[in-house]
């Protein structure tokens, strides 16, 4: 078997892949999603404006049915995300801030239950930072503080003792403004013994501009006592992609897999979507696409063999 999942698996790390709920219906993602990866991420349908769209009306149907999909084709599964300043319905963002914690601990109490011992992992925090390293000032952060990050971990551990609890977010791949604070808060978080088992990395990636960084990055943090993960990969090319471009995509995804392998704590890669086609870059980065293994038609790109070899 020289799918990418079972390549992976035989070097003790995963390969993933976001999928939605519409992408089921789509029998050519589904061979490849099935038959590739080994771990499964629901895009959209478990944050929190599907799964609580009004105070205390939980909605689990559409990310059940990613589940069934995953747990049918013997795919782990990652949870993402109980807390996110993005997809967040306006009932909690207008909340009064008396009001937020509770609604915030209901939320991930309710939803973890719910998928209690079903989960490798949950990303529980995403994108809690600024580019600069301050926090953002979300619903959440305006009422707690930065205290709402130890409240959302130890809710979550509370409810599902065995997933394992991950902060995430994006441009902390490399050392930075926004990584340094990343790290502190983990630093500080392990210090006080709150719950927290990673850090997942999204890399979303441009062609060519892996930051140099990155393992030496990966290794600070695996360094304080938490593992890491890349969560939501993609290399996004500028429009029409060349054969050039192809290359150097497949270059930086050579590069993604040895950095993961070379990162003793680096637990897996998982790829955001599995086709160009599917992927959310053309709808959120004018101009750019291509950003993943698969062709349009799932057919698998230069990028496809330069991770099996790298695997
Ligand atoms: C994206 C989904 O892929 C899109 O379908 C949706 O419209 C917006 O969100 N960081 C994250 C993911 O943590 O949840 C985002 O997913 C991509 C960026």
């Amino acid at each position: 078997d020289t799918s990418l999942r079972s390549l992976a698996e035989a070097k003790g790390i995963y390969f993933g892949t976001a999928i939605t709920q519409g992408d089921l219906n789509n029998p050519a993602l589904t061979a490849v999603a099935g038959s590739q990866f080994g771990m499964l991420t629901p895009g959209n349908e478990m944050k929190w404006d599907t799964t609580e769209p009004s105070r205390g009306s939980f909605n689990f149907a559409p990310a059940d049915r990613l589940v069934s999909f995953a747990q049918a084709n013997s795919m782990k599964l990652r949870g993402h995300t109980l807390v996110w300043h993005s997809q967040l319905p306006s009932w909690v963002s207008s909340l009064p801030t008396t009001q937020v914690k509770a609604a915030m601990e209901n939320h991930i109490t309710n939803e973890v239950t719910h998928y209690k011992g079903k989960l490798y992992a949950w990303d529980v925090v995403n994108e809690p930072f600024n580019e600069d390293g301050s926090f953002r000032t979300d619903a959440f952060y305006n009422a707690m503080g930065s205290g709402f990050v130890a409240d959302a971990l130890r809710t979550a551990r509370a409810a599902d003792p065995d997933a394992k609890l991950y902060l995430n977010d994006y441009n902390i791949e490399g050392q930075n403004a926004k990584s340094d604070a990343m790290y502190n808060l983990v630093k500080t978080l392990k210090s006080q013994g709150v719950p927290l088992d990673g850090v997942g990395f999204q890399a979303h990636f441009i062609a060519g501009q892996v930051p140099s960084t990155f393992k030496a990055n990966l290794q600070r943090f695996t360094a304080l006592g938490v593992n890491v993960a890349i969560t939501e990969l993609d290399d996004r090319i500028q429009l029409p992609a060349t054969t050039a471009s192809l290359a150097q995509q497949a270059n930086d995804y050579a590069g993604v897999v040895n950095t993961c392998l070379a990162v003793s704590g680096c637990v897996g890669i998982t790829q955001w979507g599995v086709g160009d086609a599917d992927s959310w870059i053309p709808g959120t980065f004018p101009g750019y696409g291509a950003a993943t293994l698969y062709d349009a038609t799932y057919r698998p790109k230069p990028a496809y063999a330069a991770t099996a070899t790298a695997l």
